[in-house]
């Protein structure tokens, strides 16, 4: 059977818990007028689907002051410090132990779905959207960052980051059965399902947009949980997957230098009742 959380101990790690926050504070502010965009009831129904240490939930939960959110994750690690963390929201925000594979929500309960940073790290990604619409009512909206490992750019110094990043993630993919280039297939995934209003926008982690401090964290935090697997899944050691961060940090902390990760952000609407019956005559 494939192994449906094959990223487990780097998501466990606690590089991890550094990276999401870091990766929230330089997405989330292009992030807001992307969510303000959806036509949302007064009192909305938001799912974080695989919600970590809940960075996006809680500020889902105050963005939309009167909205109830769940978080859901099978890391109850992560859950816990969710709770802890933003316990002043409760029981507004809540965090539950559940799989993106099989949420217990009946259908049509969400009128916001939002999965960030999740569907590049499992396999069955197209399994998980039809989960995360079922869910989501009719009218409502799916939101997902979709990871590109495609969609990062550095300038070269000793090494050509180039080659990390071609080789590095097709490696890494073919060994976990994911699709770490999912940002491009998302919207066939979301067009086959006949979802409406498919778009895609971009967070851009950039030198110019984000803090370098904040988008050197990211890169710090990818060093210290993904160098070792890099050097046990793919051509490139351990050693070398290090010395690529080291220099990929220090373009980024460099004034005068420039680097960009682009993160897709896609979103769409499930049909409304009657547009869903026509699709069916
Ligand atoms: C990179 S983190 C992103 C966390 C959060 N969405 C954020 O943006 O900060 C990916 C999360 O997906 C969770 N995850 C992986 N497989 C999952 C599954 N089958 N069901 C629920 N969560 C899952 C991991 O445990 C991890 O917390």
């Amino acid at each position: 059977m494939t192994d449906l959380n094959p990223q487990a101990k780097q998501m466990a790690d606690e590089s991890m818990v550094r990276n999401l926050a870091a990766q929230a504070r330089a997405i989330w502010p292009q992030e807001v007028p992307l969510l303000r965009r959806y036509a949302l009831p007064p009192e909305p129904r938001i799912l974080d689907a695989g919600c970590g240490t809940g960075e996006a939930a809680s500020r889902l939960a105050e963005l939309f002051p009167q909205a109830r959110v769940l978080g859901v994750d099978i890391i109850d690690h992560h859950l816990e410090l969710a709770r802890s963390r933003y316990a002043q929201l409760a029981p507004r925000l809540t965090f539950e132990h559940q799989s993106v594979f099989e949420l217990t929500a009946t259908d049509r309960s969400f009128d916001l779905t939002v999965c960030r940073h999740v569907i590049q790290s499992i396999p069955h990604p197209d399994r998980v959207i039809a989960e995360l619409a079922r869910v989501t009512r009719r009218g409502g909206y799916l939101h997902l960052i979709a990871e590109d490992y495609g969609m990062l750019h550095f300038q070269r110094g000793a090494l050509d980051p180039r080659d990390f990043w071609h080789v590095a993630p097709t490696y890494f993919e073919a060994a976990t059965g994911t699709d770490l280039f999912i940002g491009r297939n998302a919207f066939g995934i979301l067009a086959a399902m006949n979802l409406e209003e498919i778009r895609v926008d971009y967070a851009v982690v950039d030198t110019l947009r984000v803090p370098r401090d904040t988008f050197a964290e990211i890169l710090d935090a990818w060093r210290d949980g993904y160098a070792e697997p890099i050097g046990e899944l793919t051509p490139i050691n351990r050693e070398s997957a290090v010395a690529y961060f080291e220099q990929m940090i220090a373009n980024v902390r460099d004034p005068r230098g420039y680097a960009v990760w682009m993160a897709p952000v896609v979103s769409a609407r499930v049909p409304s009742d009657s547009v869903a019956a026509e699709q069916r005559e």
